[in-house]
């Protein structure tokens, strides 16, 4: 185990924990756009920075990446830390100005809502935090998605932008991410589910009758597991 001080609380947490881990545990709230426990920490965002000092040496880490120490102390909330994540906030909504999630995050931490930064019209909300890809590989097992170009044009999704024949329209992709990028839609009265550029059509409950997951997304499930199909026909709600 080790022994650390986050903001002024003596905490106790084992070795190989993050800080960000350890925090939460201890009902020490750190703002985060890009972390899920579903998946490995990236450090993409850079919203939950802390304050470690470790003897007279203090420096910002990332919460989510920076393993607990013996002996340090973190500042989660010093006006350092603050000053860092007000300016990401700022980066942030001038590259998504239209997301909500990171307009409201901004208000939260009191980021003027005037520009500083030329706000970027053709992004989207994409802040390339790769929980999609990351989800997609990692959770799913599909790898459907990535990121295309690279530099201020590097932008997710299938492939080459061309529909992705790995896809199978589960939409963890979007569910995992955090400003609502990935659009995913329900069309013909929930019989189909649009999401990137492509449309699957929808198995509907043995039991039931609701549409409640791609067919594509149950034969993926059967091939991996060797379950029957028709053994996954039917919905969470009527197991
Ligand atoms: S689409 Fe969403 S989850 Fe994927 S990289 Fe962009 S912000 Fe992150
Ligand atoms: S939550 Fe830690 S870098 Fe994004």
């Amino acid at each position: 185990m080790v022994n650390l001080v986050i903001d002024g609380k003596n905490i106790e947490a084992e070795a190989g924990t993050t800080i960000l881990a350890a925090a939460r545990e201890n009902g020490i709230v750190i703002p985060t756009l890009c972390h899920h426990e579903s998946v490995e920490p990236s450090g993409a965002c850079r919203l939950c920075v802390v304050e470690v000092a470790k003897g007279t040496r203090k420096r910002i880490v990332t919460s989510c990446i920076y393993l607990v120490e013996d002996g340090i102390a973190v500042d989660t909330k010093s006006e350092r830390v603050l000053g860092v994540r007000r300016l990401v906030l700022e980066l942030l909504m001038a590259r998504c100005p239209t997301s909500e999630v990171i307009k409201e995050m901004a208000a939260e931490l009191g980021v003027a809502p005037e520009k500083r930064f030329r706000p970027d019209k053709d992004k989207g909300k994409c802040v390339l935090c790769r929980l999609c890809v990351k989800t997609c590989e990692d959770v799913v097992g599909a790898s459907a998605i990535g990121f295309s170009f690279r530099g201020k044009d590097k932008i997710v999704g299938p492939p080459f932008v061309e529909d992705s024949a790995a896809c199978i329209g589960c939409g963890a992709c979007a569910y995992a991410c955090p400003t609502g990028h990935i659009e995913m839609a329900l069309g013909s009265g929930g019989s189909e589910r649009k999401i990137w550029g492509r449309t699957f059509k929808m198995a509907a409950c043995s039991v039931c009758g609701r549409y409640f997951a791609p067919e594509d997304q149950l034969q993926y499930i059967s091939n991996k597991t060797g379950v029957p199909l028709k053994d996954l026909a039917v919905c969470m709600s009527c197991r």
